[in-house]
């Protein structure tokens, strides 16, 4: 295959990062699902304390303001303050109804406290919403930009009725998957399972040469865990416990394409959202978005690696409530480092991009001197334009992942939020923080972890 007609692997999650920005999401055509999540975009989250919250009655009181002005509320819960030494109370209201501006400016006078949590972006000192626990990614299964089966008229698959047949079979599966359950076992036909081995077969001869360290130094573990083989497809269930294993990453399959936001969120709990189904057997070295040889071939690998795997979850994580002109600039960060990024080492280039490790045309180009290489530096990375149908004419070098992460942590802190946030693996949810005793809680805990540090050091010593 010459490399025009091979075309890069051009990423789908990518595609959808753009088409957030160029269209607004709309109901497909003979779908039976709702694009852009209507359910979420009806509701505010506001979470708050009283001043006088020592008060019986405290919460009733509050929630007088919501009764008069008609807004009815889908969840309450109180809990105790991280802030202060009080109950705090969060409450999901439908802002379709009632004068929620009137409730909010009510409820305002008596808080000591007051924290508004929206999907409607429009909604002045709103910051967006995003998911708090692991959990809630399941509510981006129905908020998908397109519906798997719902192809381009320029796509290898869209006259082939068993091809869009298959692809409804697996995007049905993403989206009625569920948190904490297993990721379906899929019997992929004796066609699919030849695409894949044409893939497997061409970018396996260029790994050697071509890729960096992390994924040359995982490949061998995948094929020993995960049934990587010419002649099978792995499983992403069996790629996902891999995963955990190693860095806690998680596979969680997707049903279409999901906007920026929502995909960058996935990250900052370390859990990718893969495509399961393969590319048309027609141009087996050729995709029009990403699918499982893209992601298991060029994204899993890197998971594996811990410090790729903290890199990864800094962009999700700086991405959680930030407007939405840094979500762009944090996906452009993405674009030009998981998918299409190159590192040095040993003097030598290397690609570590999953789109670069998934290409067999454009793995050789990016390594060649047509292209022009710079350093990267969010700052500037994030501004790049870019092209998503062809290879790329800029690819930008980390000199290693540590690297990167420490200067991706610092542009972090150049977005716009009222508070940090910070990830909680034992009970997998995104704490925010914004108050000084839970950061002298925070300090204390890891003084405790720079105790045992220090005594193992001692012991080697
Ligand atoms: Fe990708």
């Amino acid at each position: 295959m010459n490399g025009a007609v091979e075309q890069c692997a051009l990423d789908g999650d990518m595609k959808a990062l753009k088409a957030h920005h160029d269209k607004h999401p709309t109901l497909m055509e003979g779908g039976q699902y709702i694009l852009e999540g209507d359910e979420d975009a009806k509701s505010t989250t506001i979470i708050f304390s009283m001043s006088e919250s020592e008060e019986v009655g405290a919460l009733a009181n509050a929630l007088k303001s919501f009764q008069s002005n008609n807004v009815n509320l889908k969840h309450i819960q109180s809990r105790p303050s991280r802030r202060e030494a009080k109950y705090e109370f969060m409450v999901e209201c439908d802002h379709s109804t009632g004068n929620l501006n009137a409730a909010m400016e009510g409820l305002k006078e008596n808080a000591s406290y007051f924290q508004v949590i929206s999907r409607n972006h429009e909604e002045k000192d709103a910051v967006p919403w995003f998911p708090r626990k692991i959990a809630d990614l399941d509510r981006f299964a129905n908020q998908i930009l397109s519906y798997g089966s719902e192809l381009d008229c320029d796509h290898p698959g869209f006259t082939d009725p068993v091809y869009r047949t298959r692809r409804k079979y697996f995007a049905d599966i993403a989206y009625n998957y569920k948190h904490n359950q297993k990721i379906p076992y899929v019997e992929y036909t004796d066609e699919e399972t030849t695409t894949w081995g044409t893939v497997f077969r061409n970018l396996t001869q260029q790994y050697k040469t071509h890729a960096c360290r992390e994924h040359i130094n995982v490949f061998p573990l995948l094929i020993e865990n995960c049934g990587y083989r010419e002649d099978n497809i792995p499983q992403l269930q069996d790629v996902s416990d891999f995963l955990k294993d190693c860095t806690g990453f998680t596979l969680r399959p997707v049903a279409g394409l999901l906007s920026s936001r929502d995909f960058l969120a996935g990250l900052a709990f370390r859990v990718f959202h893969s495509t399961q189904y393969i590319r048309h057997s027609s141009k087996p070295l050729y995709t029009p978005e990403p699918d499982i040889c893209h992601e298991l071939l060029g994204h899993a690998p890197l998971f594996a690696d811990r410090a790729f795997a903290q890199f990864s979850q800094e962009i999700g994580l700086a991405s959680l409530g930030a407007p939405d002109e840094f979500i762009e600039k944090l996906a452009t960060c993405y674009w030009f480092t998981v998918e299409f990024g190159m590192c040095r080492q040993n003097g030598e280039l290397k690609a570590y991009g999953a789109g670069l490790l998934s290409s067999f045309g454009e793995l050789e180009y990016c390594l060649s001197d047509k292209p022009e290489k710079r350093s990267f530096d969010p700052a500037k990375t994030c501004l790049q334009k870019y092209p998503i149908t062809e290879y790329q004419p800029v690819y930008y070098v980390s000199e290693s992942f540590e690297d990167a992460k420490q200067k991706m942590i610092q542009f972090a802190a150049t977005i716009p939020r009222p508070f940090s946030v910070r990830y909680n693996p034992y009970t997998q949810s995104v704490e925010i923080l914004d108050s000084k005793p839970q950061i002298q809680t925070l300090v204390r805990e890891i003084n405790c972890h720079m105790q045992v540090l220090t005594d193992a050091l001692v012991k080697l010593s």
